[in-house]
């Protein structure tokens, strides 16, 4: 018999998500306190992230702006969570960035951007996180099927989203001991501003996307939110730690023209 109930969820779960001002990270804020949790908001746009925070309501989410790749801003939101609700259960490492053009015209610092903020982020504010999980927790790191295979342009992305999978493989098998469970999600093509924007970009053809997905469609961010509060509860994902959860339509089983 399992010591609480399934349908507990994320009950006194205290969640620290990154970049959850808007897209999946606001979904995912939104799914874990359906679920049970609090929220703890670390965005650069100070504005959505309150925005998300308010319309989740009082008590139940705190907000703090500030970039990932700044140790201070995360510093402060950890404290927040510290003096509001007495610590940090869990951590989503969301916030995203890309940056797309052909190898031999990135220069280095357009690597080194994309690099801090999908990668030396997630790594530095874990093991802050971590450090603090005084009761063992859950981290979740929101990579990409990009992550899984190569997408021409996209170089620092898919080359920073796998190594994040790498990350939360070594997250696992180090921390398993503290009683910490890491995981990676991988969506694919998800509706949103980020992808519309992409697709207006020419980055790619949205009817080719769809034409190439089994299920024929984007992904929702709710389906995404949905895939990363399984890995986070602490019951349903309990022996779940290392694995890296495909939320992509079918899009990386299909290997025909
Ligand atoms: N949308 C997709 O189709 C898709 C597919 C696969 C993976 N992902 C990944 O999912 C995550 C979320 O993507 P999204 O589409 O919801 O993005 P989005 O652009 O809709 O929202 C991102 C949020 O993160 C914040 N943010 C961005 N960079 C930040 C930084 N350096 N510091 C603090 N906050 C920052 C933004 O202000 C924004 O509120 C990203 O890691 C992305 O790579 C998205």
């Amino acid at each position: 018999m399992p010591k609480r109930r399934i349908a507990d969820g994320l009950s006194g779960r205290r969640v620290l998500i990154t970049g959850a001002g808007a897209g999946i990270g606001a979904a995912t804020a939104c799914a874990i306190v359906a679920a049970g949790g609090r929220v703890a908001i670390l965005d650069r746009d100070g504005k959505a992230a309150k925005a998300t925070a308010t319309a989740l309501g009082k008590g139940k989410a705190l907000h703090v702006a500030g970039d990932v790749t700044d140790m201070e801003a995360v510093g402060r939101v950890l404290a927040a969570m510290e003096r509001a609700w007495g610590g940090i259960d869990d951590l989503v490492n969301n916030a995203g960035t890309w940056d797309h053009d052909p190898l031999l015209d990135l220069t280095m610092e357009r690597w080194r951007r994309v690099l801090e903020v999908n990668l030396m982020a997630p790594i530095a504010i874990s093991a802050a996180a971590a450090r603090r999980m005084a009761r063992g927790g859950s981290i979740v790191n929101v990579s990409s099927v990009l992550g899984q295979v190569a997408g021409p342009e996209r170089g620092p992305y898919c080359v920073s989203k796998a190594a994040l999978i790498m990350l939360t493989k070594m997250q696992a098998i180090e921390w398993a001991a503290r009683g910490i469970r890491a995981n990676a999600i991988a969506p694919g093509y998800i509706a949103g501003t980020a992808t519309d924007k992409l697709a207006a970009g020419g980055g790619f053809d949205a009817a080719a996307v769809c034409r190439r997905t089994p299920m024929g469609r984007y992904g929702s961010e709710d389906e995404v939110a949905a895939g990363i509060c399984f890995l986070l509860d602490p019951v349903r994902a309990a022996y779940v730690t290392g694995h890296v959860l495909e939320v992509n339509g079918g899009w990386t089983a299909y290997g025909f023209v």
